[in-house]
């Protein structure tokens, strides 16, 4: 049991005894030292629904309230708030129980087999900044449930399929007739741009790609081998990029849009036959009662096109069946673009209406805003193109070695190099993860770089620090006894015991956000500890207790920042 749980059963218990047996407990964190380290707030909703005066029931709880060996001190605060402080030798147990266990403490109670959609670029063009935060954002819930013992499965829905991919086919027959393939695949966003160019200007050109198009879904082995080159390029440039971010998808996880081509058909003729579907002007649509425009009309949600085509909304039907009636996921997560609400919508309201889900599923659409650049406009380069990913992060990688050579100038530069790439690229991508995932965020390379406050830098600086203290400390004990009785080794020590109950909110609510908020926390409540309690300093058991506190926050911090995909170093 979590500490959160544990404290909220015994509330639950007291709030029975005192005449209050279906009161919510309402357990949080304090939010001041003051108030202890948890409040439990239930009385007053009680109290409430009985008529009866708060606090005296608080009184009545707290009487009855069984925290023996896990609290100090409970206080009854302003209209009938209860404020309790926990143990120094209950807080030593439960670190050092989490310290013993390979996931912290926070392995989940159920766990549950999760498909996780993220990244899915379109494979036609580059990565670009676009697809940066639903990669990161992704692989970090990806982590965090992995670790809570979920059994996770990635899903990397690429744009693999469409008409984009005759005119590219196409244009790499022309290009390899003219011998100069190879180049020309080196640079994919060149490549599409002289490809639409070609489309666009000459109309036997374009005629020959809707042909392509036809022979690709058709299953023509000509056009399915050249389709298949350019995907592998594609892939390999998306490859690197996950390579580069320490993004774990791999080839396994691709399970494209054209993975689902031959389902098409059936999904369609399953929808007629379920009566779902209308024919409007020659196309196949769904109207859903559900959605409705300000004006009172319909939504469409088109399945096929006029001319057979099949779109976007039709492999994702197909691919919400898979995903529940194939791979059995009772949990289904799909990281994309909050602009991409409506669409997500529904395909969940259809997907249960034709029966390809059921309610023992929760499907999640796990909405991101938009990345900014510092204008407050979406974010381009300077000419207004979209940005390459892998030229943000060679540019960060150039900040980030600039900046480490100012502070360290003696340090041999290979060493430099290690160390700007896992800052740059730490704080790339922390800067992202750091903000509510629903709101857009303005990219601004000094706040990420920066050495101060809640950036990536901040806490691989404080790593290190922690890495010093074991170097000067030689040989120790990471699993000696805890005494967290200074107020400073106590918050830290609180700190430590919350992680599980802060993952379990990460994955509840699928915000890594709130890691980084608490990996700031820990760092911050470290320093201070480290400023207000000697540790190398101290003696016998003293000394023994605080090299383990230390241990203890370095190993929380470093899962916690791999949970986020970002390294963490010895010493930079
Ligand atoms: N390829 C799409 C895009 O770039 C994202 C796909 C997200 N996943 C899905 N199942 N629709 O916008």
């Amino acid at each position: 049991m979590t500490v959160h749980e544990l404290l909220s059963a015994r509330v639950a218990e007291a709030l029975a005894a005192a005449g209050a047996p279906d009161a919510p407990p309402v357990v949080q964190p304090s939010s001041k030292p003051e108030f202890g380290d948890y409040q439990a707030n239930g009385v007053m909703g009680a109290a409430k629904a009985l008529k009866t005066n708060p606090r005296e029931l608080a009184a009545k709880v707290v009487a009855a309230l069984q925290l023996d060996g896990i609290a100090d001190k409970v206080e009854i605060a302003g209209p009938g708030f209860i404020n309790i402080t926990l143990s120094s030798g209950f807080l030593a147990d439960t670190v050092a129980r989490q310290q013993a266990d390979v996931r912290l403490g926070c392995g989940a109670r159920q766990p549950a087999k999760v498909v996780i959609d993220y990244s899915s670029p379109n494979l036609a063009k580059e990565m670009h900044v676009g697809h940066l935060r639903s990669t990161i954002i992704g692989d970090a819930l990806a982590r965090v449930l992995t670790f809570r013992g979920d059994q996770v499965i990635r899903q990397n829905h690429v744009g693999d399929w469409g008409t984009q991919f005759g005119m590219l086919t196409a244009f790499l027959v022309e290009t390899e007739q003219a011998g100069n393939d190879e180049l020309a695949l080196d640079d994919l966003e060149g490549f599409y741009r002289a490809a639409k160019q070609r489309f666009d200007e000459d109309a036997a050109f374009a005629d020959l790609a809707r042909d392509y198009v036809v022979k690709l879904q058709g299953g023509d082995v000509r056009v399915r081998a050249l389709w298949q080159r350019f995907l592998e390029v594609s892939l390999a440039h998306c490859e690197a990029v996950y390579d580069r971010l320490n993004v774990q998808l791999t080839r396994d996880d691709v399970m494209g849009e054209s993975a689902y081509n031959d389902d098409l058909p059936r999904v369609v003729a399953d929808l007629k036959a379920k009566g779902l579907v209308t024919e409007d002007q020659g196309a196949q649509v769904v109207y859903l009662e559900e959605f409705r425009s300000k004006e009172g009309e319909a939504q469409a949600y088109i399945v096929q096109k006029q001319d057979g085509g099949y779109l976007y909304s039709t492999s994702d039907l197909a691919a919400l069946r898979h995903r529940f009636g194939t791979l059995h996921a009772n949990r289904l997560l799909y990281v994309v673009d909050a602009r991409q609400g409506l669409h997500f919508q529904q395909v969940f309201v259809l997907g249960r209406k034709a029966g390809y889900i059921d309610d023992s599923v929760a499907t999640e659409h796990v909405a991101f805003g938009t990345m900014m650049g510092e204008d407050g406009k979406p974010f381009k380069t300077r000419s207004g193109g979209t940005v390459k990913l892998v030229e943000l992060l060679d540019e960060a990688e150039r900040r980030a070695f600039d900046l480490v050579s100012e502070k360290n100038p003696d340090l041999p530069e290979a060493q430099r190099r290690t160390i700007a790439r896992a800052v740059g690229i730490g704080a790339v991508k922390y800067a992202d993860l750091s903000k509510h995932r629903t709101s857009d965020y303005i990219f601004d390379w000094n706040t990420m770089l920066s050495f101060e406050g809640n950036t990536a830098p901040y806490l691989q600086y404080a790593y290190t620090r922690m890495a010093s203290i074991f170097r000067a400390a030689g040989e120790f004990d990471r699993h000696a006894r805890l005494l967290p009785v200074e107020p400073a080794e106590h918050a830290l020590a609180l700190q430590l015991a919350q992680f599980p109950d802060l993952l379990a909110q990460v994955s509840g609510e699928t915000c890594p956000h709130f890691l980084c908020g608490y990996l700031y926390q820990l760092a911050t409540r470290f320093s201070r500890f480290y400023e207000a309690c000697p540790v190398l300093k101290a003696e016998g058991e003293v000394r023994a207790s605080r090299l383990a506190l230390c241990a203890a926050a370095a190993n929380t911090l470093r899962t916690g920042l791999g949970l986020l995909g970002i390294e963490v170093l010895d010493a930079m």
